[in-house]
C-alpha cells in the first residue's frame, strides 16, 4: 500500500489554490436548462478537461446531442481495480436572483462557506475527486487504482444524452465500481454514505381555454377559466391523508422492512429543528410514515410551478387563455416510471374539468434504487470517509434522484458509492447555495484515501 502521507501533505499545502480554482469554475454560469447559456456549457466542459489534464489525467470532450461531456482517465497499478467518477458541471437556474446575498456566479467566501450556484451541486463536490487525483499524480506518481471520469452537463435536465454516450462507449467506461459525490452528509459532523435514491417522473399539463385572454366582465362566467380549472385538477392529485390518488400509484412500492424502519429510527432527527429551519408551521406528508420515511422511501407527487393569466403588479380582470402545471413524482425502487407516466396522463385526462382542452407533455424519468450497504466497496468507503471527516459515516437513503446510478447498475453491472460531502442546508437548487470550505477539503482528503482503500479491497 503506497504511503499516503505525501498525498495528504500535498492536499494541505495546496488547499488555498484549490479554492481559487474552484472559484474560477463557479464563475462559469453553466445553466443547462437555459439555451442562452450554451456557450457557457462548452466553456465549463473545457475548464473540466483542462483541470483533469493539469491533474495528470488524459481527458477529452465528447459532443452530444445536447451539452458536451468530459471523459478522463488516469492509470494506477496495472491489473488493478478501475473506479469511475461521475459528476455534473451543469447547475440549476439561479432564480430568484434578488434573494441572493452575493451574485450567484460571483463566488464569495463568508464565514467559512463558499457561496455560488453549483458550490455543492455539483461543481464543488466533483472537484474534490480531480484534486485528489492531482495529489496522487504529483506526489506518488500515480493513484493506487485506475480512475476514470465522466463529467456531464445535463444532469439537472434529466441526463438524456448521457445514457446514449454510456451505451456507445461501454468499453471506455468499463469499471468495477462507480463513485459519485452529489449527495449530502446526514448532518453537520455526521458524514454519510447513501445506499438508496428515489427515482423521478416529470411532466407538464396545459389546460387551454379561450383562444385569447378575455375581459372577465364581458365573458366571465360563460366560459371555463383555465386557472380555476387547473387548481381543481391539481387538487385531485392527493386526498386529505396526503395519499396520491392516481390509480395504481402505490401498487409496486416495496414496503419498508421492519429492519430498515429501525435503522432509520436510530438516526438522530430533531423534528422541531427541521420545522423551524424550514419556517413551516408543521410537517405534512403521507399519513402513517415518519418524516425520514416520507423523504427517503415513499413516493410523492409535487407541483413544481403553476402559471397562467396575469401575474404582474396590480389587478387585471381577465379570463386567461391557458394555465400550466409542472409536475414531478418521486419514485421508489420497483415502481416503473413509464407505467406511472401513463397512469398520470390517464388520471389527468379522466379528471379534466369541463370547458378546457388538456395537453399532456411527458418529460424525463428514472427509477429509484437501493444498493447493498454492506459490500466490500462500501466498507472501503466507510474507512476513507472516517479518516477524512474524523467520524464514522452513517448509512442513509436520500430522496433526490441521480439518474445515472441506475444506468451504471443496468449497463455496467456496478454499484455506486454515493459519498456526499455537502449538507442539506447548503441551499442546493435554492438561492444562496454554498459549500463549507472545511467539507470541501475533507472531501478531497476522503477521495484521496478512497483510492487507497479500494486498492486493498480488490
Ligand atoms: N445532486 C442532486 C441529487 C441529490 C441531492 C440527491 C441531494 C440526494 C441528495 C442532483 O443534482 C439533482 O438535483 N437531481 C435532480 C434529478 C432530476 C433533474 C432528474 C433531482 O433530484 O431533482
Ligand atoms: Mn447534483
Ligand atoms: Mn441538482
Amino acid at each position: 500500500m503506497p504511503n499516503i502521507e505525501p498525498v495528504d501533505r500535498f492536499l494541505d499545502q495546496n488547499g488555498a489554490r484549490f479554492v481559487d480554482e474552484l472559484k474560477e469554475f463557479l464563475r462559469i454560469p453553466s445553466v443547462s436548462a437555459n439555451p442562452a447559456h450554451k456557450p457557457d456549457m462548452q466553456r465549463a466542459a473545457e475548464f473540466v478537461r483542462t483541470q483533469l489534464e493539469q491533474a495528470g489525467a488524459k481527458a477529452q470532450i465528447f459532443q452530444t446531442a445536447g451539452h458536451p461531456l468530459v471523459f478522463g482517465q488516469t492509470d494506477g497499478a496495472e491489473g488493478g481495480l478501475t473506479a469511475l467518477v461521475y459528476g455534473h458541471y451543469d447547475v440549476q437556474p439561479p432564480d430568484p436572483l434578488d434573494e441572493w446575498k452575493s451574485p450567484p456566479f460571483e463566488p464569495t467566501v463568508r464565514d467559512g462557506y463558499i457561496y455560488a450556484r453549483g458550490a455543492t451541486d455539483d461543481k464543488g463536490q466533483l472537484f474534490t475527486h480531480i484534486k485528489a487525483i492531482e495529489a496522487w499524480n504529483k506526489t506518488v506518481g500515480r493513484p493506487p487504482i485506475n480512475v476514470k471520469f465522466v463529467i456531464e452537463g445535463e444532469e439537472e435536465v434529466g441526463s438524456d444524452n448521457l445514457d446514449v454516450f454510456l451505451k456507445e462507449h461501454k468499453d471506455l467506461v468499463k469499471c468495477g465500481v462507480a463513485v459519485i459525490s452529489d449527495t449530502s452528509q446526514y448532518a453537520p459532523g455526521v458524514p454519510a454514505i447513501t445506499y438508496g435514491l428515489r427515482g423521478i417522473l416529470a411532466c407538464e399539463v396545459v389546460l387551454q381555454g379561450p383562444n385569447r385572454d378575455l375581459h372577465s366582465g364581458i365573458f366571465g362566467g360563460s366560459v371555463a377559466n383555465p386557472c380555476n380549472m387547473l387548481a381543481r385538477l391539481v387538487a385531485k392529485l392527493h386526498d386529505e391523508k396526503q395519499r396520491v390518488q392516481i390509480p395504481g400509484f402505490y401498487e409496486d412500492v416495496l414496503p419498508l422492512t421492519p429492519q430498515e424502519k429501525q435503522e432509520f429510527a436510530k438516526l438522530k432527527f430533531d423534528e422541531a429543528a427541521f420545522v423551524a429551519d424550514l419556517g413551516v408551521p408543521a410537517v405534512c406528508g403521507e399519513e402513517g410514515y415518519t418524516t425520514i420515511e416520507r423523504r427517503w422511501a415513499r413516493p410523492t407527487c409535487d407541483v413544481n410551478g403553476m402559471f397562467g393569466g396575469y401575474t404582474g403588479p396590480g389587478p387585471k380582470t381577465i379570463v386567461p387563455a391557458r394555465a400550466t402545471a409542472k409536475i414531478t413524482c418521486r419514485l421508489v425502487p420497483n415502481q416503473e416510471p413509464e407505467k406511472l407516466m401513463a397512469a398520470m396522463q390517464k388520471f389527468l385526462v379522466a379528471n379534466c374539468p369541463p370547458g378546457v382542452r388538456l395537453e399532456f407533455k411527458p418529460q424525463h424519468c428514472c427509477t429509484g434504487i437501493v444498493m447493498d450497504a454492506k459490500s466490500p466497496y462500501m466498507q472501503a468507503a466507510r474507512r476513507a470517509v472516517a479518516d477524512a471527516f474524523g467520524a464514522q459515516p452513517v448509512m442513509i437513503r436520500e430522496g433526490g434522484s441521480i439518474p445515472v446510478v441506475t444506468t451504471f447498475r443496468d449497463l455496467l453491472g456496478v454499484d455506486t458509492l454515493l459519498l456526499g460531502w455537502g449538507l442539506n442546508s447548503d441551499n442546493l437548487h435554492s438561492p444562496n447555495e454554498r459549500f463549507t470550505l472545511a467539507d470541501f477539503h475533507r472531501g478531497t482528503r476522503a477521495s484521496a484515501h478512497l483510492w487507497n482503500e479500494l486498492a486493498q479491497q480488490h
